[in-house]
Formats: structure tokens, C-alpha cells, sequence
């Protein structure tokens, strides 16, 4: 076995490690580091291993726990970089309290300052690579890919959605790595006690919120935003008449956004005094922010304002991010801020933001339409579809 092993070309153990490791949703044991590359790259000592794992830590692989690794740099994951290095970036764009950085979230996060976040409200690609460069070329060209129309009933035109069913395990078990290396990169920005709303999706919130937790942020709950997403596959697809009775999967009624917190500095009292987080604003005196948001698809003059594949509504948006900041200071970032309706709910409620865009052209879209959501005034009828 030893001279087997001894007649691989060099780097292969190395490269064969990092890559199981990237593949893995969650860190591994050396017994199972050395099961899976021995899978892939035929028989392996695990002594082999544990010195391969030895020398390359802490520059490739990280040590999670004692016998427990992951890979250690996120440069080593495909991660969605939308942008192309060469492409200059644009300037802030500034509006009132709000500002907005044309940024990756994950490089961004590596220059910030210690304890300067005091909330986060996002909606990230849930999916990650429907955000990818070659999968927004196939959705500005109407050429598919993960995006698709959902089937009209009515005789409306439908927007494009993204469909998460169609993600492969590796797809998957990147989506973890992303939003753990997401977790770990925010958690030192964030001063303790900020709260983080995720926005998710019924078939991808359990991989998100576990690697938030890998990260070591705090589950605090759910909000249940109810609103009726299109997300198709409902009946057979082409067999409808065949199949009159059945329901593929269950009807989107409702939408998860994730509850996290950075842990706090002993009681909450304090921690609200010094850091002026560790809580929730309440939507009156009397009244405790609940975790069910009665809310609606975003309606088309919203749309109009934003015309984003996923905006949020402004309705929703400003209940969320008034509920960030207990006592109404600090800043609340969105790293995902597409049309950057969070920074425009934000300038509503008359907070501090910051936002990030990586994408130039949802950049350019964002400047113009976080004033325009800003003022949007939201209405409780004529009702459109996400
Ligand atoms: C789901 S959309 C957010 C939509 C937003 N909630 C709205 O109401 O318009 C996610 C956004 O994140 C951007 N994005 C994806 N990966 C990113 C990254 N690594 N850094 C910064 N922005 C990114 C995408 O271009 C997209 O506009």
C-alpha cells in the first residue's frame, strides 16, 4: 500500500483531501477524511493523512476540534464572485443614512473593523448559482438555466424565479460552506448581541441555518413571513389531466427568514446599555415583535420601482429592520442588497445602513431605486405575484 501511495504524483493526497473537504457539508474526522480520499484516489494510510493534514494546517486546512478539519481558505472554494476582478468598481453611492459599496459581501467583510454592525437584514442568493455569471447571463438573455418562468393560471406573465429543487449535493454542500465562511467572516463585525435575518426558502433554511450555527451564531427563532411564492411543481408536470388529485409538493404559503444573534456579554440589560443590541424593537409599547408577518407577493408598482428578479416589499422589509435595532441606533448591513430595498426600508424607518452589491448592473439599479423605495408609500391592495 505504502509504495502505491509513495507512486502518486506529487500534491494528489493534498489536492484529493482538499477537495473532499470542499465537498463536505461539515467538517470531517481523519477517519473519514481518509475513507473518502481513499474512495476517490484509491488506498491511503490514515498516518499518511493525519501528516498530510499536519503539514498543510493552518495554510490549506483548519483544524475545527481535535481529529477535525475543514478546509481552511475560502479562496478554495468556487464561491459565486459574479464580478471579474478587472471590472472597475463604482463609487459608494450615498443617500441619507444610507450607504451602498459595489462589493463582494465575503471580501468586504476581511476589511471591516471590529464591532461596527449592529443588525443584519438579508436575502442572500439562496441557492448561490443562481447569481453566478453564467446563470444571470442565461436569465438577462430569457435563455433558462435555474431560472424559469412558473406556469400561468391566469393569463398574466409570470417573472422568472429560480428553482431550488434543481440543486446537485455538491451544489448543495457549497451553499453550506458559503454561508459558514459567511457566519465565521461576519460574526467579528458584528458587535455582540446583533441580531441576523436571513431570508431563506422552505428547501434550503435547514443547510443555512446549520451552517450559521457551525458558525457559532445563536438561533433565536424563525419569522414566518406569509405570503403565496410561485414556486411551480405543484401538479405532474405534463400529466395534469393523468393526475387530477395530486400535488407534487405543498404550496408555498409561507417564506422562512432565519433569526440569529451573536451571543451577548452577560445580561441583556447590559449588553443593551453597552452595545445598544441583544434585542428586539417592539412594534408598540404594548405589542412584542411576533414571529408571524402576514405579508404579500410584492406588488407590480414595487416592482416597477425595483425592477430586481427578487425584491422584497417594503411592507415587510421595514417591520423586519425596525425590529433589528432595539433602541432605534447602530447601523443594519444588508450584504445582498440587489435593489437594495433594505437600505431603502432602512431610510423609512430612519436608520443607518450599509449595503453591499456585487452585481454592476443590480449596483446601478439599487442607486436608482433605494430613493424611489424609500419614499414608496405601501398599500394593502391590487395584488401581484413574486
Ligand atoms: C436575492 S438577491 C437580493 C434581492 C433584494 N432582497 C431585493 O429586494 O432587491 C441577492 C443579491 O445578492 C447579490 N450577490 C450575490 N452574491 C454576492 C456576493 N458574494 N457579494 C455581494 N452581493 C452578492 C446578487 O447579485 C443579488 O442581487
Amino acid at each position: 500500500m505504502e509504495k502505491e501511495y509513495a507512486r502518486r504524483a506529487p500534491g494528489q493526497v493534498r489536492d484529493a483531501i482538499l477537495k473532499v473537504l470542499n465537498e463536505a457539508p461539515a467538517p470531517l474526522s481523519v477517519m473519514e477524511i481518509c475513507d473518502r480520499v481513499s474512495a476517490v484516489a484509491g488506498p491511503i494510510p490514515r498516518s499518511s493523512i493525519q501528516s498530510y493534514l499536519s503539514l498543510n494546517t493552518p495554510r490549506l486546512f483548519a483544524r475545527e476540534a481535535r481529529g477535525i478539519y475543514r478546509s481552511s481558505n475560502p479562496s478554495n472554494l468556487s464561491l459565486p464572485l459574479p464580478r471579474s476582478p478587472e471590472e472597475p468598481l463604482r463609487p459608494p453611492f450615498r443617500i441619507g443614512r444610507a450607504t451602498l459599496f459595489h462589493a463582494e459581501a465575503l471580501r468586504w467583510l476581511d476589511e471591516q473593523p471590529a464591532r461596527s454592525v449592529h443588525a443584519v437584514v438579508t436575502d442572500p442568493p439562496y441557492g448561490l448559482h443562481e447569481y453566478s455569471p453564467t446563470q444571470q447571463k442565461k436569465l438577462r438573455e430569457r435563455r433558462g438555466g435555474v431560472w424559469r418562468i412558473p406556469p400561468s393560471f391566469d393569463g398574466h406573465r409570470r417573472s422568472p424565479l429560480p428553482r431550488f429543487t434543481t440543486l446537485t449535493t455538491e451544489q448543495l454542500a457549497e451553499l453550506e460552506r458559503f454561508f459558514h465562511e459567511w457566519g465565521r467572516k461576519l460574526r467579528p463585525r458584528l458587535v455582540p448581541g446583533a441580531h441576523v435575518f436571513v431570508a431563506s426558502s422552505p428547501l434550503l433554511s435547514f443547510i443555512v441555518a446549520g451552517a450559521l450555527a457551525r458558525a457559532g451564531l445563536e438561533r433565536r427563532g424563525e419569522i414566518i413571513r406569509l405570503t403565496t411564492t410561485m414556486r411551480g411543481g405543484d401538479r405532474p408536470k405534463a400529466a395534469h389531466a393523468e393526475f387530477p388529485e395530486v400535488s407534487v409538493m405543498p404550496r408555498s404559503n409561507w417564506e422562512p427568514w432565519l433569526l440569529f444573534r451573536e451571543p451577548i456579554e452577560g445580561r441583556v440589560q447590559d449588553n443593551l446599555r453597552k452595545w445598544k443590541a441583544g434585542a428586539l424593537r417592539r412594534p408598540r409599547k404594548d405589542k412584542p415583535f411576533g414571529d408571524v408577518i402576514p405579508s404579500a407577493p410584492t406588488r407590480r408598482a414595487e416592482r416597477a420601482l425595483a425592477p430586481h428578479p427578487s425584491p422584497k416589499p417594503q411592507a415587510f422589509l421595514r417591520q423586519v429592520v425596525r425590529a433589528a435595532l432595539p433602541l432605534g441606533e447602530g447601523t443594519v448591513l444588508d450584504p445582498f442588497a440587489g435593489s437594495g430595498s433594505t437600505l431603502a426600508a432602512a431610510e423609512a424607518v430612519g436608520y443607518a445602513s450599509v449595503g453591499l452589491e456585487n452585481d454592476t448592473e443590480y449596483f446601478d439599479l439599487a442607486c436608482d431605486a433605494i430613493p424611489k423605495l424609500a419614499r414608496y408609500a405601501p398599500t394593502t391592495t391590487s395584488r401581484s405575484r413574486h
